[in-house]
C-alpha cells in the first residue's frame, strides 16, 4: 500500500514517560495534511516515529509497505524527510551550501548533481544569496528556510515540517505556502505541525487534532473548527473570523473571509 499507515503505537521515553498511546493514522502519497495540537499533546514525538529518529514501544509504521524497522538511514532519508521545530537539532555544517548538500554527498551522488539538487531547494526556500553564509550567522527565521531546502535536496517523497511557521514573519508565511504547493505538484506527501491557525486553514484541508497523547479528530478543517467538543478537548479556539460568524448567529462552517462574505451577500 502506498503512503505511511501507522498502526496502534504507543511510544514510552526512557523515562517510562508514555507520550503516544496507541495512536493509528494513514496519509496517502501525494496529500497535504496538518497536525496540530496544544503543547506537550505528543505531536513531535508522533512524527518523529515516522522517520525512525524514534522508534515505538508498540505498535508498528510501514511506509509504503515496508516496516520502516527494515529500511537503514540512507534508506529512510529517501523515503521521509523531517525538518526539526528546532533548527540547532539539525545544522551543523560551516556554510548553508555545504548543509544543504550533505545528505546528497552522504548518498554519494557526483558533485555536479549534488550542485544541482543545492540550487533548486536554495531557490525555492529564497536562500540563494546565503549559500555561502554560516547557517548560524543567519537569524533564526531563515534558518528555517535552510533546514526545509535540506529536506527538499535529500529527495524525500514524503516530507514532514515540524513547526515551520514558528518566527516567521508574513512574507516567510507566503514563501512557506509557496513551497508546500510546489512540493506537491512535485508529487511529495507534506505533513505539517503548527500553532498559526490561519496558516492552516490557508493551506490545508485535512487536520488532525492531537490532545494528551492521543489523535482526537482526523476531519476537513471545516469539520474540526466547528467541533466545539474537539476545540475544547485539544484547548483550540474557533479562527476569529469563524467565532464571529457564531456569534452572529450565521451559518455554521465559515472558516474565512470567502465563506463569511459570501453568506453576507445571501442575506
Ligand atoms: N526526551 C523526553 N523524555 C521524557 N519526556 C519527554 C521527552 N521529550 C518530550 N517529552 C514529553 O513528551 C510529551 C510530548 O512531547 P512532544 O514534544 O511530542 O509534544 P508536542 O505536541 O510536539 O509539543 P509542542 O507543541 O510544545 O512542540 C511532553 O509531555 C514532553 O514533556
Ligand atoms: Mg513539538
Amino acid at each position: 500500500m502506498n503512503g505511511i499507515k501507522i498502526d496502534n503505537v504507543v511510544f514510552n521515553y526512557p523515562n517510562g514517560f508514555c507520550a503516544i498511546d496507541d495512536v493509528s493514522l494513514e496519509i496517502t502519497k501525494g496529500e497535504k495534511i496538518a497536525i496540530i495540537g496544544q503543547n506537550g499533546a505528543g505531536k513531535t514525538t508522533f512524527v518523529k516515529m515516522m522517520n525512525n529518529l524514534l522508534r515505538p514501544t508498540e505498535g508498528t509504521i510501514t511506509v509504503d509497505g515496508i516496516d520502516l524497522k527494515e529500511l537503514t538511514t540512507a534508506q529512510i532519508s529517501k523515503k521521509v524527510g523531517y525538518v526539526f521545530q528546532n533548527p540547532g537539532d539539525q545544522l551543523f555544517n560551516r556554510t548553508v551550501y555545504d548543509e544543504i548538500a550533505y545528505n546528497p554527498r552522504y548518498n554519494k551522488l557526483e558533485e555536479s548533481k549534488v550542485k544541482e539538487l543545492v540550487e533548486d531547494a536554495a531557490e525555492l526556500c529564497g536562500i540563494t544569496q546565503y549559500l555561502k553564509s554560516n547557517p548560524y550567522d543567519l537569524p533564526f527565521g531563515l534558518r528555517k528556510f535552510v533546514t526545509i531546502a535540506c529536506v527538499i535536496a535529500m529527495g524525500s517523497e514524503y516530507i514532514i515540517l515540524d513547526e515551520p511557521t514558528a518566527g516567521q514573519d508574513l512574507d516567510g508565511l507566503v514563501l512557506q505556502s509557496k513551497i508546500i504547493d510546489e512540493l506537491i505538484k512535485r508529487n511529495k506527501t507534506v505533513i505539517i505541525i503548527t500553532h498559526d491557525m490561519e496558516f492552516v486553514i490557508d493551506n490545508f484541508d485535512r487536520i488532525v487534532v492531537m490532545a494528551n497523547k492521543k489523535i482526537v479528530a482526523d476531519s476537513t478543517k471545516k469539520e474540526i473548527f466547528w467541533d466545539f467538543e474537539i476545540l475544547d478537548k485539544a484547548s483550540l479556539k474557533q479562527p476569529y473570523i469563524s467565532k464571529l460568524a457564531h456569534d452572529l448567529k450565521m451559518k455554521n462552517y465559515i472558516i474565512d473571509i470567502e465563506g463569511f462574505i459570501a453568506e453576507v451577500k445571501n442575506k
